[in-house]
Parts: C-alpha cells; structure tokens; sequence
C-alpha cells in the first residue's frame, strides 16, 4: 500500500504513523463530505491535520503529493494548458414540459423496442463540469469541460477542494478511472463569500454558478482555497478495463461513492416517464430547502447496454436529458424607480420593471433595498437588469448588464423630500444606516398609513375586512391619524366611503370588535417600534410580562432581555417616551378596550420541556391554524421556524406533508402528529380556542 517514496524509508515506524495519520484524515473526510455524518468533532480533525503537518515537517522525504496536508500549490499559473478529453465530455438536451418528457421517453423506448425504460434520476447542479483523473487511486489531473473535446488543467485549484479525494479509498477501483461530475459552490457559502467581498470593497458575485466558475478559474490556488467550492459526481470518462464494474448507471455511482467520491443523496431510480416527472415534482418542491443551487432535473436511462444502444444525436446523448425548472433569473428593463415611505419612515426604492415571467410568476416590481444597494449593483434606469425570484422570497434586482447600457441611461438619486406630497418632508441619512428616512413623523400620512396597515395586519391585531386600501382612504379622507381611532369609527361614517357598501361596513366594524381580544406580544408587535418583529415583542412579553412594565423600563432593563441589544433597547425606550405614542396605546387600552388575558402570559413565562426547542410546522392541521400552533408552542418557549435541519428538535406533520417530512425523517428528527402536538397542549393547560 505504500507509495513510490516509501521504498527508501529507513524508519518504518515513522512512516507508518503518517499513513496511519493520512488515513484517519481521508476517513473523516469520506464521513464529512460523501457520507454527510462526521464522526469525530472538527477539532479532532484539526488536531490529526496538525499532527501530520508536524511530522511531515520534521521528515520532509517522506511527504507524498495524496497527504491532505498538500492541498494547495503555492505557485500561481501563467496560464491554463489544455487538456485533451480522452473520451468527449457531452452535453444535455433539454425538455421544459410534460409533454416533451413524454415525447423524450417515446424515443427511448422505441428506439430500444421495449414497453418501459427504467431510469436513474439526478438533480442537475448549476455549477460547472469538471473531469478527474485518478491513477492507481491517486488524482493526477482535474480539466474543465471546455468545448467538450478540450478542457483547460485546472488540477492546482481542484486540489483545494475538501470534497474531493487526492487518494481513493479502499483497493478495488480502476487502474484509470476518469470521474465527471458538477463544480459548485453552496449557498451558504456563496452567501458568506460575497458578504467578504463586499467588507472587503471587492466584486460580488451574480450568482454561485459565476462564483463557483470564477474561483475555478483563478490562476492562484491560494485564491481558489478560500472560496468554498464542492463537488458531486454524475458519471465516469474513461476507465481501464481491469475492474468488473456494474451494468447499470445508478450502481456505479454507489461504487463512487464507495470509493471515497460524493455523489448528491437525492439520486434514485424510477420507471418510465411517471417516475421521471413525479421526481420532477418532489425535487421541485425541495429546491429551496436544498443547501445547493440545482436548475433542473437529469433523467438517464438506468442500463449501459440500453445507453449503447441509443448512442448520440451531435453531441448530446439520446439516452438523457435535463428537465429545466423555470428560470430564476431573467433579463429585463428597469423603467424607473419609484421610492415608498414605510411605517418607520424609510423610505425604500422599488424598481418599475418590464413585465418579466421568472421563477414561474411575472414580475413587475421588484425591490432595491436602499442607496448603498443602488451603488454596489450599479444599476441605472434604462438598464437591463437581472431579476431574480427563488422560492417565496421577495423579487430582487440582482445587477445591470453594463453592455447593454443605452446612452439615456439615468443615474438613481436619492429623493431630497418625502415621495408622498402631502408630506414633503425633507429626507434624511444618518451617518451609518443605509436607510434614509422621511422626517416628517407622524405628521406624514404615507408614514401613518403604513403604521395603521401594519397594526392591523394579520401577524399584529389581524383585524379582518380592514385591507390595504380602505386604510389609505380613511387615512386620506382625515378619518383616521392612528390606529386608535379605527375603534372610533362609526357604521355611518364607513358606509359613505367609496366602494364601500353596507355589508362590508359591517364587516369591518365586527372584525375590529373581533381584534380587540388579543394577546400581549401581539399587541406591542402590532405598534409598530422600529426595530421590534414579532419575535422580540414575544420576548419582551415573556420577559416583561405586562405592558405598563416595558412601558416604564430604562435602556439598562432593556438590554437585559434575551436577543435585545443597545439598538432595539434605544428603539423600544425612545418609542414610549413620545407622549404622543403613550397617547395612543393609553387611547388603545381605554377607550377601545383591547385587552389580553394575563394570566396566560405569566404562566408561559415558566420554563417548559419546550423552552428552546426547535419545532417546525408542516402539512395541513385540522383542528387548529399554524398561526394557533405557532402561538401556542412560542408560549412553551420553543422556536418555531420555516425550515427543517440538523437543529430541528421536532417536525409536527399535518395533511399531506411533503418535502419537510422526507427530510427530517432522513435527519432522524422527531416527527408529532397534530393528536401528539394536542396532547403537549393539553398537558399544559393550553386549549385552542377557535379563531
Ligand atoms: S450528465 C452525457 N448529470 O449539465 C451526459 N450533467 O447541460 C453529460 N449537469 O455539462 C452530463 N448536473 O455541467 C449530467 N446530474 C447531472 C448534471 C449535469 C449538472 C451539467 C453538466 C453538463 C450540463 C449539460
């Protein structure tokens, strides 16, 4: 097992120790990266890794170009050398609907004269090809795919990546095995790397498939080593025939990963061209959960001897093909930019786009953040931008194309009074906030709207037959300057407004009754202080435990609070020494009598078994809302959050439950039943009331 440089050891114990060392390391990284279950701690892996550093110090002949210690090259390239592919590396067709899935999966099993294909399904990662080249185990080259026949010898910035093995493990591999397989580079890690470039005043990156291609192709490896690329294999490039490997694609891909080499978890295997688009389907609906960027879905058929019989069409084979996710990311006009005044005053630019069909809705508007935004993007009104829409997440310019800029281009400034003219106040930027602010208070109305649409959104008093619309309209018809004064309102007054007829006049009026039984960490969410989402007000309740308590607190009480820094605690304090705010929550609690029970916020002060707990919600419940559900387990003091992952104690799996459940099942989390989630309730004298 020893390599070439051991032959002329004098001191084998030495040298036993290093590989000793060399293969615990290579072991916890096969447990890290292809098994996804570390076994040891990062600090036990640190301290190997050092101890192998020393040793190889102290007896330098005995260093070997597969120790893990010899990652990264010191010496920066002049240029790439071609590599030329032994066999082509191919590209993909594409289908981009059911029926030409259908139609795809006719071709094969016609062109094969059989009644159904089985076929091995693979997520289709957006990064870049790559091809590896491991002889005798040991990887010698890394090439990108280039145009297919000619890639360029990335092996120095290959190398640097943690996924990928210098030395394979185990002793039954190919003499040659050639690996292809996707470059790419996390979110999460595509999230922190452009937050450094950004400190450090550098480029961001538009997306992490331009990230994980730019970082590959740095001529110094010392750069490539911090960026935190990863790799996945899909398929094999040549290999010698000395090993009897599997008949079929989705087998050689486990023996991959036998051999130290990652494969994605979500390759299975299917029947037909159901199979194929019920995977479609299922990696659709994880998408977003996935910690990797993914376009699409790869079908392929499952057996060698059928991939031979179908053979290519150009360069593409007729025995696979991607099925392509509605882009995120399109191209569009951005006609102007319109700035919007929110409840705290910010005031936020929006930008007014060319109606553009991305992430499967059309967009028109998408937002800006804020000036320091504008001038990192360098987008201009004019330009053709890039807008991006993931998921449920909000739409976003992600940047201009500066080729395509037009010489009318105008450059986005900052309004110097507030947008909405019955304000005009001027606007302000204080020294580091990126927001600017309209500094009319509450004497501005856009500011007045938003904070009366907030109070009494859904999260806050959710109060029912109040929309965005009608707020505007008794705003702007003088009927209403705070919140207190919708409890004011009477049936007469209402059912003059436009639009506004007598049934919903009643409406609204019985859903204000309605809200004015609600809890306290609705109640201080829905005044709307700057600085305090719904998590803090439930803290500041737990903590607090009455109104009059926070009210009356010092900046030093504050801070006391869990999560509650000098910022939110100055926020908090400055928001109730304004009289006029004492007015309006005195107004709120006297004349339109809101109220919450008290009792319950002073026994869910008391530590539970849940105190801190993580819990996640999915599927549809029937005996209660999420919104109840989630109040209820908050007042347990667990956390309830959107997500599943290795931090999630429990998942409470409703109806239906998709995604989210296959996911904590493979995480081994503990997954309730809505009966079981009812059961922790009633143990603690919490009842759902109806809503
Ligand atoms: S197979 C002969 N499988 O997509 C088949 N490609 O559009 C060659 N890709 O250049 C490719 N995930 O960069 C295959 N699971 C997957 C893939 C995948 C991503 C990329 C790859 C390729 C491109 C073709």
């Amino acid at each position: 097992m020893m390599g070439d440089l051991f032959d002329s050891v004098p001191e084998p114990p030495i040298a036993e120790q290093l590989e000793n060392l060399k293969g615990q390391l290579r072991h916890h990284n096969y447990r890290y990266y292809v098994l996804d279950d570390p076994d040891v701690p990062d600090a036990e892996y640190d301290r190997l890794f050092r101890e192998l550093q020393k040793l190889e110090a102290q007896h330098p002949e005995l260093l070997t170009s597969d120790s893990p210690t010899q990652r990264v090259g010191d010496q920066p390239l002049s240029k790439f050398d071609e590599v030329v592919h032994a066999i082509p590396m191919l590209s993909l067709g594409n289908v981009f609907s059911e029926k030409e899935l259908t139609d795809f999966n006719q071709r094969v099993i016609q062109g094969l004269g059989v009644d159904q294909a089985d076929y091995c399904v693979e997520p289709k990662l957006d990064g870049l090809a790559i091809s590896l080249r491991y002889e005798d185990g040991k990887l010698v080259q890394g090439a990108t795919r280039g145009d297919g026949a000619t890639g360029e010898n990335v092996t120095q910035n290959i190398r640097t990546i943690q996924a990928i093995p210098l030395k394979l493990i185990g002793n039954d591999y190919p003499q040659i095995l050639e690996v292809r397989g996707e470059v790419f580079m996390p979110k999460a890690g595509f999230d922190a790397l452009n937050e450094r470039q950004r400190e450090k005043g550098e480029k961001s990156f538009a997306n992490p498939r331009n990230a994980a291609a730019g970082s590959l192709r740095q001529l110094d490896p010392r750069i490539t080593t911090t960026r935190p690329l990863s790799f996945y294999c899909y398929g094999m490039g040549e290999i010698s025939d000395d090993i009897a490997l599997a008949d079929n694609h989705y087998e050689r891909l486990m023996g991959l990963k036998n051999w130290g080499l990652p494969v994605s978890s979500e390759i299975q295997r299917v029947n037909g061209s159901e199979g194929c688009l019920s995977y479609y389907k299922q990696i659709g609906e994880k998408r977003d959960a996935l910690p990797y960027e993914i376009d699409g879905v790869v079908y392929k058929v499952n057996s060698l001897s059928q991939q031979d019989e179908l053979g290519f069409v150009s360069r593409a084979p007729r025995w696979a093909t991607a099925h392509k996710f509605p882009a995120q990311e399109e191209l569009t006009i951005l006609n102007d930019v319109e700035w919007q005044v929110g409840r705290t005053g910010a005031v936020t630019p929006v930008a007014r786009l060319e109606p553009v069909f991305v992430g499967g809705v059309t967009v028109t508007n998408a937002t800006l953040h804020n000036m320091d935004e504008i001038k990192r993007k360098g987008v201009m009104i004019g330009d053709t931008v890039i807008v991006r829409r993931a998921g449920d997440v909000i739409p976003e310019v992600v940047g201009a194309v500066i080729s395509k800029r037009p010489k009318t281009a105008k450059e986005i400034l900052l309004p110097k009074h507030c947008p909405d003219p019955a304000c005009g106040a001027d606007v302000v930027r204080t020294e580091g906030e990126s927001a600017a602010r309209c500094s009319g208070g509450l004497s501005c109305p856009a500011q007045r709207k938003e904070a009366i649409k907030h109070f009494a959104s859904r999260k806050a008093m959710d109060v029912e037959g109040l929309g965005d619309k009608l707020v505007e309209q008794l705003v702007d018809a003088g009927l209403v300057h705070n919140p207190a004064d919708l409890f004011a309102l009477k049936l007469e007054q209402l059912s003059g407004m436009e639009r506004m007829g007598e049934k919903s006049a009643q409406n609204m009026i019985d859903g204000l009754d309605k809200s004015r039984t609600t809890t306290l960490p609705r109640f201080i969410f829905a005044l709307g202080i700057r600085d305090v989402g719904e998590t803090t007000a439930r803290t500041l309740a737990l903590h607090f435990c009455n109104l009059k308590s926070i009210i009356d607190s010092e900046e030093e009480q504050l801070i006391e609070v869990p999560d509650v820094g000098p910022i939110v605690a100055a926020s908090i304090h400055n928001f109730f020494r304004q009289p006029h705010n004492i007015e309006v929550v005195e107004q709120l609690v006297n004349e339109a009598k809101i109220s919450w029970p008290i009792i319950e916020m002073s026994d869910s002060a008391i530590e539970t078994e849940y105190s801190g707990k993580s819990f996640v919600l999915t599927g549809t419940l029937s005996k209660m809302s999420r919104q109840q559900a989630k109040e209820l387990l908050q007042s347990l003091g667990a956390k309830v959050v959107g997500s599943v992952s290795k931090k999630t104690d429990y998942l409470v799996a409703g109806e239906a439950a998709g995604s989210k459940l296959t996911k904590a099942e493979s995480l081994g989390i503990t997954v309730l039943s809505e009966e079981d989630l009812l059961a922790i309730f009633n143990n603690h004298q919490l009842h759902v009331t109806d809503s």
